[in-house]
C-alpha cells in the first residue's frame, strides 16, 4: 500500500478508513475493526486517530496497516492482531497461548460480585486471568490463586497482573484442575473449556485456528472438567463458600445435575444478557 494521495491528516484519515472497511466488508463490524487496526499501525489508541497529523500516514504506517487488514481479512481475530482484549472493567493482554476473553464471561464476574466479598479466591483454568484479576480488582482486600495447565497461559496471567497491579495479591500455578492447589476458599471460579467433540465440527475457522484447543474443549460430551471440578471443590471450598461456573448454551440442566449428585445445595442456572444459560452457582450447605 503507498501512503494516501489526501490533502489533509482528515481526508487520509476517512480515505484510510474507507479501504479498510472495503477490505473488512466480510466480517462483524467492518466500521470497527478498521479504526481499532488503523489505530494499532499508527501505534495510538482509537481516540488518538482525530489527532495524527498528515506526515503520520506515512508509507510505514500504511504498509503495517495494509499487513493487519490482511491478516483479519482471512480470519485472525481483531483481538489477537492488536494483542489485547476490553473485559469487564480492564484491558487484558492476549495472544496464541490464551483464551481471547468473552464479553458473555462477564455474567460469571457480575454473578460472582452479587456475593458477599471474599478473602480467598481460586480461579480453575485462569487462561488470561481476566475473571480472578476482574475480582481481585473489585474486592481489595482479597488475595487469590490462578491455576491453569498451560504455563504460557500463566505467563500471560502474571503479565496482566502485574500490568494491573494485582501482583501482590494473586499467585498463579500450574495445575491440573485441583492436583496442586492446597486449602481452601470463599470463592472458586472457573470458566473451563466445554465445548463437546460434535460442536468443535461446526465451530469456526476464527475460533478453532486461534483459540487454543486445550481452551476450547475437553473432548467427549464437553463435560469432564464439571465432573473433575465437582468431585474435588468439597475438599477446597470454606463451609460458606460459593462455586460459579460458566456452562454452555444447552449445559445448565447436565451441569447443575452434576452438583447436585455431588451434594451441593443452592444449585442455581444463572443466564447472560441475552437470556441464555451462561453460568451455575452452587454452595456445600
Ligand atoms: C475456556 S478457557 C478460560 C480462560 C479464562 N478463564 C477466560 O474465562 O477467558 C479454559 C482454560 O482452562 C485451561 N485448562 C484446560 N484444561 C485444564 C486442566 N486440566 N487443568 C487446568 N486448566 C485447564 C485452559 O488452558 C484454558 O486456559
Amino acid at each position: 500500500m503507498t501512503p494516501l494521495k489526501a490533502r489533509s491528516a482528515g481526508q487520509a484519515l476517512s480515505m484510510a478508513l474507507k479501504l479498510g472497511q472495503e477490505t473488512l466488508a466480510n466480517t462483524d463490524n467492518p466500521a470497527r475493526e478498521a479504526r481499532l487496526l488503523l489505530a494499532h499501525a499508527a501505534g495510538v489508541d482509537q481516540a488518538g486517530l482525530i489527532q495524527l497529523d498528515i506526515s503520520d500516514f506515512n508509507t510505514e504506517v500504511m504498509s503495517r496497516y495494509a499487513d493487519l487488514l490482511q491478516r483479519r481479512s482471512v480470519g485472525e481475530p481483531v483481538s489477537k492482531i492488536i494483542g489485547y482484549r476490553d473485559f469487564w472493567n480492564h484491558r487484558f493482554e492476549i495472544s496464541a497461548d490464551v483464551l481471547d476473553p468473552r464479553p458473555d464471561t462477564e455474567t460469571l464476574v457480575a454473578a460472582a460480585l452479587k456475593g458477599p466479598a471474599p478473602d480467598r479466591i481460586l480461579d480453575l483454568g485462569t487462561g488470561s486471568g481476566c475473571i480472578l484479576l476482574s475480582l481481585l480488582d473489585e474486592w481489595p482486600r482479597a488475595t487469590g490463586i490462578g491455576s491453569d495447565l498451560s504455563d504460557k497461559a500463566l505467563d500471560v496471567a502474571q503479565r496482566n497482573a502485574d500490568t494491573l497491579k494485582l501482583t501482590d495479591r494473586v499467585a498463579f500455578m500450574v495445575s491440573d484442575w485441583f492436583s496442586a492447589i492446597d486449602g481452601r476458599f470463599d470463592l472458586i471460579v472457573s470458566n473451563p473449556p466445554y465445548i463437546s467433540a460434535d460442536e468443535m465440527r461446526g465451530l469456526s475457522r476464527e475460533v478453532l485456528n486461534h483459540d487454543p484447543h486445550l481452551a476450547l474443549t475437553p473432548g467427549g460430551d464437553g463435560l469432564a472438567p464439571y465432573r473433575v471440578i465437582a468431585a474435588g471443590v468439597a475438599e477446597h471450598l470454606t463451609e460458606t463458600g460459593r462455586l460459579l461456573v460458566e456452562i454452555g448454551l444447552h449445559q445448565g440442566p447436565d451441569v447443575s445435575a452434576i452438583f447436585r449428585q455431588a451434594g451441593f445445595v443452592n444449585v442455581e442456572t444463572l443466564p447472560d444478557l441475552e437470556g441464555r444459560d451462561r453460568v451455575v452457582t452452587a454452595t456445600v450447605r
